[in-house]
């Protein structure tokens, strides 16, 4: 197990550079948090750091979102699951084409598909602490 301690926003970048190094060859990480812990902003500071130049929104609408880094011109996904109703619609999607790919997967709210989650898929966990800091366990 793994802390990284995120002051504030102005730290994010080392918290996020910190995660990079963390990484190894794991492809698949699943960000549980409650609403507003941070698991969006964390996921932008991260593509940042790894090349992506287009801005990376909070995927609101979008299940799933694509980047490209511009640095390794590999493709990077962001995946929200909060509005899925049912896998059904995760089957719909064809997320083993992503989950298997062996590009990165971020992915919010991954306890709406946990069943669907690869066995190795990395499971991290950020909470806001009452100072309004986060931590993120890996
Ligand atoms: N490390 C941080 N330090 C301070 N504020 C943060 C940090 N991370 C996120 N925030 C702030 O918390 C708010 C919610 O962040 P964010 O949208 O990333 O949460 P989320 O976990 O993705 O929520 P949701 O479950 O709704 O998708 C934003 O206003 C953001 O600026
Ligand atoms: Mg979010």
């Amino acid at each position: 197990m793994t802390q990284i301690k995120i002051q504030d926003l102005d730290h994010i970048e080392e918290a996020a550079r910190e995660f990079i190094g963390q990484m190894g060859d794991d492809t698949v990480f699943a960000f549980y948090g409650k609403m507003g812990a941070g698991k969006t902003t964390f996921i932008k500071a991260l593509c940042k750091l790894l090349g992506v130049e287009d801005e990376v929104n909070s995927p609101t609408f979008a299940i799933i979102n694509e980047y490209r880094s511009e640095t390794t011109a590999e493709l990077i996904y962001h995946f929200d699951f909060y509005r899925i109703k049912k896998l059904e619609e995760v089957y719909d999607l064809g997320y083993e084409d992503y989950f298997y790919s062996g590009a990165l997967c971020f992915i919010e709210w991954p306890e709406l598909v946990e069943e669907l989650l690869p066995t190795d898929a990395k499971k991290i966990t950020i909470t806001e602490n009452s100072d309004g800091s986060r931590t993120i366990v890996i």
